[in-house]
C-alpha cells in the first residue's frame, strides 16, 4: 500500500463494471469520442450516463442521438457547490457508475465530490500538464510561445488540473498556427487519447506511487 499525495493508498480496489458517467458543459466532442470508441469495440464499457450543468450543451444531443441517458443539474438551482455536487453524487451512484469522466465540464469539483470516488474521477485538459492548468490552456501555451503543445488526461484530486497524469500526446506548433488552429490539433489528441486512458484504468493494472500512474 503506498500513501500518495491524493490521499488515498495507490493500491485501488478495481471492480468489475464499466459504466461510465460523463459529466459535460458544452459541444461534448471528447463525449463523441468516447461514444464512438464503444460503438467500434476500442473502448469496452457502457455510458450509463450523461449529465450536462448547462441546459443547452450541444453534448446532450450527441448522447441522446446514441441513446445514452441524459440529466441536465443546472448549478444555478442549488445554494451551494456542496449541495450541488452532493446531487451529481447521488445521480452517478444511482446509476452504479465506476468511473467519473469529465468531458469539458466546467466547475471546479468539491473535495467532497472527489472523496466520493476515490481515483475514479477522469479529467482531459489541453495542454501539457503541469504547464497550463486552467481556463483555455490551447491559448495560453500558443501565447506562451511554446513549440510542442498537447494534451492530458489525469486522474481528478482536489487540485485544479493537478492529479497523477493517465496519458499525455504532443504536437508540433508551427509558426503558422493560430490559438484556433492549435486547439484543433490538440482536439484530434484528445479525441485519441481520452478514449484509451479510459480503456486503461477500467482495466485495473495500475497503481499509483507518489503522484506517478504506472500501468503493467
Ligand atoms: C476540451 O478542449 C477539453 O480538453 C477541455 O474542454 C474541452 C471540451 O470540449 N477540458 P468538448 O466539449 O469535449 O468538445
Amino acid at each position: 500500500m503506498v500513501e500518495n499525495e491524493t490521499g488515498h493508498t495507490g493500491d485501488v480496489a478495481h471492480d468489475d463494471s464499466r459504466r461510465l458517467g460523463v459529466l459535460i458543459s458544452g459541444r461534448g466532442s471528447n463525449l463523441q469520442a468516447m461514444i464512438n470508441a464503444v460503438a467500434a469495440g476500442s473502448l469496452d464499457a457502457e455510458i450509463a450516463v450523461v449529465i450536462s450543468n448547462k441546459q443547452g450543451a450541444g453534448g446532450l444531443d450527441r448522447a441522446r442521438a446514441a441513446g445514452i441517458e441524459t440529466v441536465v443539474l443546472e448549478h444555478t438551482s442549488y445554494v451551494s457547490r456542496e449541495a450541488y455536487d452532493g446531487a451529481l453524487v447521488a445521480e452517478l451512484r444511482r446509476r452504479e457508475v465506476s468511473l467519473v469522466c469529465l468531458a469539458g465540464f466546467m466547475r471546479l469539483l468539491s473535495a467532497n465530490f472527489v472523496r466520493a470516488f476515490p481515483h475514479r474521477i477522469l479529467n482531459i485538459h489541453p495542454s501539457l500538464l503541469p504547464s497550463f492548468p486552467g481556463l483555455r490552456g490551447q491559448d495560453q501555451a500558443w501565447r506562451h510561445g511554446v513549440k510542442v503543445a498537447g494534451a492530458t488526461v489525469h486522474i481528478v484530486t482536489p487540485e485544479l488540473d493537478a492529479g497523477p497524469i493517465v496519458a499525455q500526446a504532443t504536437v508540433a506548433v508551427e509558426q503558422t498556427d493560430t490559438p484556433d488552429s492549435l486547439a484543433a490539433k490538440i482536439l484530434v489528441l484528445e479525441h485519441r487519447i481520452y478514449p484509451e486512458a479510459i480503456g486503461v484504468v477500467l482495466d485495473g493494472s495500475w497503481r499509483i506511487e507518489g503522484r506517478r500512474f504506472l500501468s503493467d
